[in-house]
C-alpha cells in the first residue's frame, strides 16, 4: 500500500477520486487493537460498535454482524473472501500501471492516457485502503489465516512486479476485466446483491462497483499500448480464472471452516444457488467473460455509462452521508 502513498496530482474529472468518510485504524479507535470502521461503523473484537445509525444509535453503536449478507454464510463469505484479496491485489494493480508511467520506466508518452493512469492509481489506493478496513474486521472475527495468506500473496506479488513487470501488467488488465464483469453484475442487479448487505457494507460495495465501472479500460490501454497481441492477455486471463476462482473458494471455505459450517448441506445449497441458480450471481457472465479473448475486444465495448450516470450521485450522497 505504499505506493499510494504520494498520489500524483494530475487527478483528472474524468475518473473522480472519491473518498468516502471511513475513519479507521485500530490505533485510532476506542475499540482496542482490532478496532475498525467501515463506512461509519466502528468495530472491535467480534461484535464492536460504533456511533451510528438506526434505533441502536440513541443507546450506541451498531454491530457489523460477522454474516452481513442476507443470502446467508455462504454469500457472505464469497463477499469476504474477494474482499480480502483486494488490499495487496489492488496495490499490485497500481505498481504493475505506474511502473510504464513512472520515471526511467517512462513507456506511456500519451498525457491523456498518463492522466488516466493516475486517476486509476487514485481510485484503487483508496478501494485498497478501505477493503483493509473489512480485513480488519474479519481478523476481528478471527479469520487469523487470512492475514498471513495475503501476507505472502503480497510478496510473491511484488516479486513479479520486479521480475515480469509486463506479465503483472497482463494479470492487472485481464483482472480489471473479471472486475468490471462483478461490478456490473453487482449494479444492475443492486437490488438484490447490495440491497441485502448490511447498512454498513452495503455503500462500499456500491462505490467500489461505480469506480471499478469507471475505469475499467486503464490497465488494458495501458497494455495496448506497452504489449499489444491476444496471446499475453489470454495466458493472463486464464491464470487470473484458476486462481481467482481457487483463492475465493478456498478463503470462503476456510471461513465456512471456522463458523462450523463447512459440512452444513443447507449453506451450500444456499451457496451454489446464490451462485449459479437461476437468478445466480454468475449466471449469464459468460459471453462478457469470453469476449476477453477476441482479437478485437475493447473493455469499453460494453457500455456501462447509464449504469455509472444512474449510481453516482448515489454513491456520492452516500460516501457523503
Ligand atoms: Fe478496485
Ligand atoms: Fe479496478
Amino acid at each position: 500500500m505504499q505506493a499510494f502513498a504520494k498520489l500524483p496530482g494530475e487527478m483528472t474529472d474524468a475518473i473522480p477520486i472519491r473518498r468516502p468518510a471511513i475513519r479507521l485504524s485500530p490505533a485510532d479507535s476506542a475499540s482496542g487493537p482490532t478496532g475498525a470502521s467501515i463506512a461509519g461503523v466502528v468495530v472491535g473484537g467480534a461484535e464492536a460498535p460504533v456511533a451510528g445509525a438506526g434505533p441502536a444509535a440513541a443507546a450506541g453503536p451498531a454491530p457489523i454482524p460477522r454474516i452481513w449478507h442476507a443470502s446467508g454464510p455462504f454469500a457472505t463469505h464469497v463477499f469476504d473472501a474477494l474482499s480480502s484479496t483486494f488490499p495487496f491485489g489492488e496495490a499490485f494493480f497500481v505498481r504493475s500501471v505506474l511502473h510504464y508511467c513512472d520515471g526511467e520506466r517512462d513507456a506511456i508518452r500519451d498525457p491523456g492516457l498518463r492522466q488516466r493512469i493516475r486517476g486509476f492509481a487514485g481510485q484503487e489506493g483508496q478501494h485498497s485502503r478501505v477493503h483493509d478496513e473489512h480485513m480488519t474486521l474479519l481478523l476481528a472475527h478471527g479469520y487469523r489465516f487470512l492475514a498471513r495468506r495475503n501476507r505472502f500473496l503480497d510478496r510473491m506479488l511484488r516479486f513479479h512486479n520486479r521480475r515480469t513487470p509486463r506479465f503483472s501488467l497482463a494479470l492487472t488488465a485481464a483482472l480489471e476485466h473479471l472486475t468490471a464483469i462483478l461490478a456490473r453484475r453487482l449494479l444492475a442487479d443492486s437490488a438484490r446483491l447490495t440491497a441485502d448487505m448490511h447498512p454498513a457494507m452495503a455503500p462500499v460495495w456500491r462505490w467500489h462497483a461505480l469506480e471499478e465501472a469507471e475505469h475499467k479500460s486503464i490497465a488494458y490501454d495501458v497494455l495496448c499500448a506497452v504489449a499489444p497481441g491476444r496471446g499475453l492477455r489470454a495466458i493472463a486471463m486464464g491464470v487470473n480464472t484458476f486462481f481467482l476462482c481457487l483463492e475465493t473458494f478456498g478463503r470462503t471455505v476456510y471461513m465456512l471452516g471456522c463458523d462450523g459450517l463447512l459440512f452444513d448441506r443447507g449453506v451450500w445449497r444456499e451457496g451454489i444457488r446464490f451462485l449459479l441458480g437461476d437468478s445466480g450471481v454468475l449466471r449469464g457472465l459468460g459471453p462478457e467473460y469470453r469476449a476477453w479473448y477476441r482479437r478485437d475486444f475493447h473493455p469499453d465495448q460494453v457500455d456501462d455509462t447509464a449504469l455509472i450516470a444512474y449510481f453516482a450521485p448515489r454513491v456520492a450522497r452516500e460516501i457523503a452521508g
